[in-house]
């Protein structure tokens, strides 16, 4: 009887807490539709079908690059048929989830429930609970960590770059990297806090030696507090500014102001996935990264951002699938190196391309980052697969030091290229001759340009 008292009240307080009522995507279906031929390509790129944007029942969460890659569409129980047999028609198999929605319980709870606990490093943390780790960092790792004020987002919450560096006067060339911008892919912020926590625990990493790193884990923390308040809110992906009546929010990677809203973007400020905003930049938590990327753009050789899912690595240009830049081979064998070193450390391979070729997409932080800033090298990484955005908590511990090594061969290669230290890195080396090497260093940078 007592016991049965106490199960009772417990699951009242859980109630309370994570909510029991209906939740919108309870009885929503995932289909993943796999394209075996050439033209299931072209019939994929179609969707969403017209009639039921206006619906706002469908939702394309990942596009296929290639044949055998899924597309994956979650839809009401009401349009469930219609893609199906779209589906069937065409000759695709599909892989179904049925009652979508019902999945995410299980893994938000544990996260839900730990709102006001400290920061976990194998976790999915409030925003306040990364701010608070980051304010303590600050003290305790002072030698290597400084915050620098950004602003304010939206819902004015305050948000701050972490430089993490041991030599701050020494110029060196820094890798940028950003995380969050999609408030619903959670494993990027615990990624980006990873790397942050990597650096400053791994005593003697090499990773520091000459290279600065500014990290910026979460850039759009309303969409993420959104995504964390219920269930119903799960899939929230845009900011969360008021836009027009009753509808909120733009895609914060469809609002950057290079090529913007040429393609893959959406016009309707009530479209939930690829509203490009009024105008670029029209959103505080992007002008944030701009700012970042702007003042620095001469010290920043690395950009990535940060996402999720479906374990891509994908470089510029992003607004077309019609042309890459000069160096695309460049860019192209570092994402290489980076998904050898994560695959050696037992993690799944990236698939390699430029954004634009898998889908066109205007107004990207890479584009931006590579085309206005004149950032030589940057990336939008999807992080993992088959869990679309609701990767399990559980699995962190796992993937992040796999994914991590991926960053260790970033760093490695940035420096090889552009730092002044690997250059005079052999045995012990006379300060003349660190001066000739460097004055060499400088003919060679005039040279190349
Ligand atoms: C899901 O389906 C069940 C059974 O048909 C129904 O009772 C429930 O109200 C539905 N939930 C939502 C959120 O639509
Ligand atoms: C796609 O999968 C089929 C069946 O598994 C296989 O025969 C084919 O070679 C694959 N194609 C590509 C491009 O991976
Ligand atoms: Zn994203």
């Amino acid at each position: 009887m007592a016991k049965c008292l106490v199960f009772v009240i417990g699951f009242l307080g859980l109630c309370w807490q994570v909510g029991c009522g209906q939740h919108k995507y309870d009885n929503y279906t995932l289909l993943r539709i796999i394209p075996n031929h050439d033209q299931h390509l072209q019939k994929l790129a179609e969707l969403p079908l017209d009639e039921e944007i206006s619906h706002g029942e469908v939702e394309v969460l990942k596009r296929s690059y290639g044949l055998n890659d899924s597309t994956d569409v979650l839809v009401s129980p009401n349009s469930k048929k219609l893609f199906e047999q779209f589906a069937v028609k065409n000759g695709m198999p599909v892989v179904t989830k049925h009652y979508y929605g019902r999945s995410f319980e299980a893994l938000e709870r544990v996260s839900r429930r730990r709102l006001r606990e400290a920061f976990r490093v194998y976790g999915y943390n409030s925003f306040d609970a990364i701010k608070s780790y980051l304010d303590d960092l600050k003290f305790r790792k002072a030698e290597l960590v400084r915050l620098q004020p950004l602003g304010y987002s939206y819902q004015r919450r305050a948000m701050s770059l972490v430089k993490i560096s041991k030599d701050p006067s020494a110029g060196n060339p820094i890798i940028f990297i950003d995380a969050g911008i999609h408030a619903r892919e959670w494993v990027a912020p615990a990624m980006a806090m990873y790397i942050i926590h990597r650096l400053v625990t791994d005593s003697g990493a090499r990773e520091l030696d000459g290279l600065d790193w500014y990290i910026l884990p979460v850039v759009n923390p309303d969409g993420y507090e959104y995504t964390r308040s219920s269930r119903s809110q799960r899939l929230w992906r845009k900011t969360r500014s008021k836009t027009a009546r009753d509808c909120y929010g733009v895609d914060g990677n469809r609002n950057y102001g290079f090529k913007w809203g040429v393609s893959g973007v959406s016009n309707n400020p009530c479209d939930k996935e690829t509203y490009a905003g009024p105008k670029p930049f029209s959103e505080p938590e992007t002008q944030m990264v701009r700012n970042v990327m702007m003042t620095y753009r001469d010290r920043i050789k690395l950009y990535v951002s940060l996402h999720a899912y479906g374990q891509y690595l994908v470089y510029p240009w992003g607004y077309t699938g019609g042309s890459l830049p000069t160096s695309w081979r460049k860019l192209d064998s570092l994402a290489r190196k980076v998904s050898n070193a994560v695959q050696n450390a037992g993690g799944q391979p990236f698939k390699v391309l430029s954004a634009g070729q898998w889908y066109p997409a205007a107004g990207g932080s890479d584009d931006f980052a590579f085309g206005a800033a004149g950032i030589p090298y940057s990336y939008t990484m999807e992080l993992t697969d088959g869990y679309e955005f609701v990767y399990p908590e559980n699995n962190l511990a796992t993937i992040l030091p796999q994914l991590y090594e991926g960053f260790r061969t970033f760093a490695e290669e940035i420096k090889q290229e552009f730092g002044y230290a690997s250059r005079s890195s052999l045995g012990s080396i006379t300060k003349q001759a660190a001066l000739n090497h460097k004055v060499n260093f400088v003919h060679c940078d005039l040279a190349r340009n």
